[in-house]
């Protein structure tokens, strides 16, 4: 992990929410556990409303600290990290003030990334302006996520993006993808010959992928009415972490053997036929509700947000696989904001046994199960059947655990710190490849499409509950239900 190059860090929409809750803290964690940032890198924030640098590091001081560390924070780390930040005052809206970034980047050695933590909007003008004053060269852009609308839209921005910068300069930043259950999931598949065999339609039943959080829209009431969870979150987190699921073997880690296989998935994913969509896809809105003892309020009061609103805040979804491996296999992808818990897990369902000596419960489907908890407590269980203590012979469910925090006990990386790393070291295995993405659009529109003409609204949900009754009827139909559902 440790970097031996400089390199200067860029970071547009420098007061943004995402800039102080995960970006600088990530920068900070990886300044605090030594060796893995160039002692001579520097980051140079750039915003509009703040005047200088001194102001900057007040409101960094202010805002970004109580997000840093929840072992607390390491004043004399932080005194230095704070040393390495640097301001420009920028309005995006005038090219001529990105002659001040050229200057202020003038002479420095090493690497440039420019972090674009801005809305997709301003994506194509600062990559232009950037050009202008010549800073596309020797440096690297992260796209932060949603990246467009639609697919004609994303198409839009990766063609403008693409006259500026290369392929290989530009990191889409999903960070699920960064996130160590997922990159354990990798290790497990490949690193060991117990799955592989079972890793396919003959063994497995289905598989399921949910992404719950408790949260609501927050402050981002504005942002998420013209978005919705499909894009929000299945165009892009859900399909990505199925793409990993389901891939083939790679034949090794580099970033475009790992992207070709994932791309091969999102490519084989059964097209939707719109006239299938009711059956196939469910969309929900929460309405008011109580989560952990506390009332909360229905989504078409939350600020910023149209009272008549139709968008979801809650999608569950039947996927298939058209390929050898997975012909049949369903794959049922659920995100909801205001659900009973905040959990992201993936599940995989193996086949029951095909005849038991053992009576009737060897026979239930799901007693071979695999759940790779991603958030919270990092665990990965392995469940099987075995014999109750005593007499005769009766069946119970046990697990082999892999809980990650006893058997690591450091070295813990936090989603945005590890993909920062990797973009300031140039890896770009964990970042979204335009034709993953061209592919993941094109598999949402015929829903999108449809969601937005037959204008019907969204099935209601009570806040903390976990969803409407028609997502877990979805999984019924195919004699499964979700896993908070058992028993
Ligand atoms: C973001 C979405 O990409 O992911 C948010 O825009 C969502 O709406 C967030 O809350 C969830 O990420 P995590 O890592 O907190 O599960």
């Amino acid at each position: 992990m440790q970097t031996d190059s400089s390199f200067t860090f860029v970071l547009f929409g420098g007061t943004g929410d995402l800039s102080m809750r995960k970006i600088l803290p990530a920068l900070y964690e990886a300044h605090r556990a030594g060796g893995m940032l160039a002692d001579s890198g520097k980051i140079v924030a750039v915003a509009r409303h703040i005047a200088d640098r001194a102001a900057y590091i007040d409101w960094v001081n202010e805002h970004v600290k109580p997000h840093v560390s929840k072992n607390g924070v390491d004043e004399t780390a932080w005194a230095s990290f704070l040393d390495r930040i640097e301001f420009v005052k920028i309005d995006l809206g005038n090219p001529e003030d990105f002659t001040l970034l050229r200057d202020a980047l003038s002479g420095r050695a090493g690497i440039r990334v420019f972090y674009l933590a801005t809305g997709p909007s301003l994506f194509v003008p600062i990559c232009r302006a950037l050009a202008s004053v010549g800073l596309n060269e020797n440096s690297r852009i992260v796209l932060e996520k949603p990246l467009g609308y639609d697919l004609k839209s994303s198409n839009a921005i990766n063609d403008a993006v693409g006259e500026i910068f290369a392929e290989e300069q530009i990191y889409r930043i999903d960070h699920y993808l960064g996130k160590e259950p997922v990159q354990n999931l990798l290790a497990l598949r490949f690193g060991n010959v117990l799955f592989e065999p079972l890793w396919r339609r003959e063994w497995v039943e289905s598989i399921q992928i949910t992404i719950a959080e408790e949260l609501g829209v927050e402050a981002r009431g504005d942002f998420y009415d013209n978005t919705g969870a499909l894009r929000d979150m299945v165009q892009n987190h859900l399909l990505q972490l199925l793409s990993i699921v389901a891939m083939e073997p790679p034949h090794s880690m580099d970033s475009d053997s790992v992207r070709d296989e994932k791309l091969r998935v999102l490519r084989a994913l059964k097209p939707i036929d719109p006239r299938d969509i009711g059956k196939v896809a469910v969309r929900g809105q929460y309405h008011a509700g109580v989560i952990r003892g506390s009332a909360v309020p229905a989504y078409a009061t939350e600020p910023g947000v149209k009272p008549d609103s139709n968008t979801e805040t809650f999608v569950a979804v039947k996927v298939e696989i058209e390929n050898w491996r997975w012909a049949g296999v369903p794959f049922f992808l659920r995100t909801g904001k205001r659900l009973a818990d905040r959990v992201a897990e993936i599940v995989v369902n193996f086949r029951a046994v095909p005849h038991s000596a053992l009576g009737a419960s060897a026979l239930r489907g799901g007693a071979n199960r695999l759940v790779i908890r991603l958030q919270p407590n990092e665990t990965i269980r392995l469940y099987c059947l075995a014999k109750q203590p005593g007499e005769g012979m009766n069946l119970a469910s046990v697990h082999l655990d892999l809980a990650f925090d006893r058997f690591f006990r450091e070295g813990q990386m936090e989603a945005y710190q590890r993909l920062l790393l990797d973009v300031i070291n140039g890896r770009l295995a964990l970042f979204v490849r335009r034709d993953e993405q061209e592919a993941a659009w094109r598999w949402v529109e015929p829903i999108l499409n449809e969601w937005a003409t037959a204008n019907k609204p969204p099935k209601p949900y009570a806040a903390g509950t976990w969803g409407p009754a028609a997502a877990s009827a979805m999984l019924a139909q195919h004699g499964t239900c979700w896993l908070e559902e058992e028993n």
